[in-house]
């Protein structure tokens, strides 16, 4: 790797990806761990907690909220140690606004968290996240009596105007968002009666599950999950397993390199989260999973992957696309060099995530000279079994980690270099990733 200016050179592999790797720790579980653990009483014991820029983003909010987080970086690169939540007493009134950085999850969930206290907060982010849509949240925390402001506002910088007269909520959500649901039901576990999501595809359930883990009554079933309040929630330990969708880019790099076989440890494997290793496996990949533990509620293990010459193209139905929607942009890789036509049915909020990722899918394809293209909110990719990518091909990751990680993978896995813009973005989310996957390469 070398860097010119603002991007980044990305030299292709010498060797296939061969033996096991961990991965850091879940970005989705980390956040909440840090965010309940700050809400709870008493002291909260974290281990595993990943040490990234969006990570961070909660630590920090969670401390100008009063919370004391003693989370100290590991040998192994995780963050590990106690939070003290505040409980009771709610939170402290900030004396500025909390910068949620680009952590969309941190501003969310964050919504929800400060709805049940008498304090007025003001959350802003980056240039991106003052772009993505907040309405999602407010709409349904103003039903609840939660003010935002200024009145009408769609987008951070917003202020949080909570109330201790929160009233249940039963939402039917317009899309599957995990962060929504979240949002909500933290909500909703200081109100008095039962709150309800209801979905219309099931998104991630890390919030449901935790919550019970922090003494919460929650119950959850098939697109649908509650909270019984008023309840308080109380300090336990959270261990946080590796993190699918980090674990998402050595897999598709192993199904991508010739002669490469990985097995990934300690991975999370909720079936929520590991829709990419089914949509690997539609495509004619050798992927497996094997559960080895489970941390709290949430299952973890090993996803071993093998490289797999013959790719197909595959068709995502809308309701499988929350359990892949992070990894949609590699998806849209390893779919760019199997046979045939792959087709993401309705990844329309691809458009407002960390940025307009569909755009971005469909301009990174054309500098591969990949067909790609977007008819109402489906995602079409024809692939090329034996594409070869052209010399010195360029890309911008702006600013999204996802991205860069996706675009990194054509250099590292092809047989020229890649030259990759804003790649520092991967701190974000997976700091280690270039090193983590030269190194199975040795
Ligand atoms: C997340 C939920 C998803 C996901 C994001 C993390 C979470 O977003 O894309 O990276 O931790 O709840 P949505 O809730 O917008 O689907």
């Amino acid at each position: 790797m070398s860097i010119e200016s603002a991007a980044t050179i990305i030299e292709p592999l010498r060797a296939p990806l061969r033996g096991a790797a961990t991965v850091p720790g879940d970005k989705s579980i980390s956040h909440r761990a840090v965010l309940f653990a700050a809400m709870a009483e008493g002291i909260s014991k974290l281990t595993g907690v990943l040490d990234s820029e969006d990570v961070r983003s909660s630590i920090a909010a969670v401390r100008q909220l009063g919370a004391r987080a003693e989370l100290e970086p590991q040998p192994d690169k995780s963050l590990a140690g106690v939070v003290e939540g505040w409980g009771a007493k709610g939170p402290s009134q900030p004396e500025g606004p909390i910068d949620c950085g680009n952590s969309g999850t941190t501003a969310r969930l964050l919504m929800g968290v400060l709805a049940p206290w008498d304090v007025r907060v003001e959350l802003t982010g980056d240039e991106s996240l003052v772009k993505r849509p907040m309405r999602r949240i407010t709409a349904p925390l103003m039903k609840m009596g939660v003010r935002f402001q200024p009145e009408g506002r769609e987008t951070l910088p917003l202020v949080v105007c909570g109330t201790r007269n929160l009233h249940p909520l039963v939402y039917d959500a317009p899309m599957a968002s995990a962060q929504l649901k979240t949002a909500v039901l933290l909500a909703g576990v200081y109100a008095h009666g039962t709150t309800t999501v209801n979905e219309p595809a099931p998104s991630r359930n890390h919030t449901e599950l935790m919550l019970p883990e922090f003494g919460v009554d929650t119950t959850a079933a098939d697109r649908t999950a509650s909270v019984a309040g008023p309840a308080a929630l109380k300090a336990c330990k959270v261990q946080v397993p590796g993190d699918p969708s980090s674990a998402a880019f050595l897999a598709c790099a192993a199904a991508l390199k010739p002669g490469s076989s990985v097995q990934i440890e300690n991975v999370s494997l909720n079936p929520a989260r590991i829709g990419f290793t089914r949509t690997l496996e539609r495509m004619g990949a050798c992927v497996n999973l094997r559960r080895t533990g489970s941390a709290g509620k949430e299952p973890y293990g090993t996803v071993s992957v093998d490289y797999t010459p013959n790719l197909r193209g595959c068709e995502v139905p809308a309701d499988k696309i929350a359990s892949i929607v992070d990894e949609i942009p590699v998806l849209s890789l390893v779919a760019a060099h199997a046979r045939g036509v792959t087709v993401f049915r309705e990844v329309g909020e691809l458009r407002v995530k960390e940025t307009d990722r569909l755009e971005a899918v469909v301009e990174g394809m054309s500098s591969l000279g990949v067909d790609a293209w977007v008819e109402g909110n489906d995602l079409f990719i024809e692939g090329q079994p034996d594409l070869v990518v052209p010399d010195a091909a360029s890309f911008d990751s702006k600013g999204d980690h996802r991205l860069a990680m996706t675009w990194a993978l054509v250099g590292l896995t092809g047989d020229s270099s890649v030259s990759v813009a804003n790649f520092d973005s991967v701190k974000i989310s997976y700091p280690q990733f270039l090193s983590d996957i030269e190194r199975l390469a040795r």
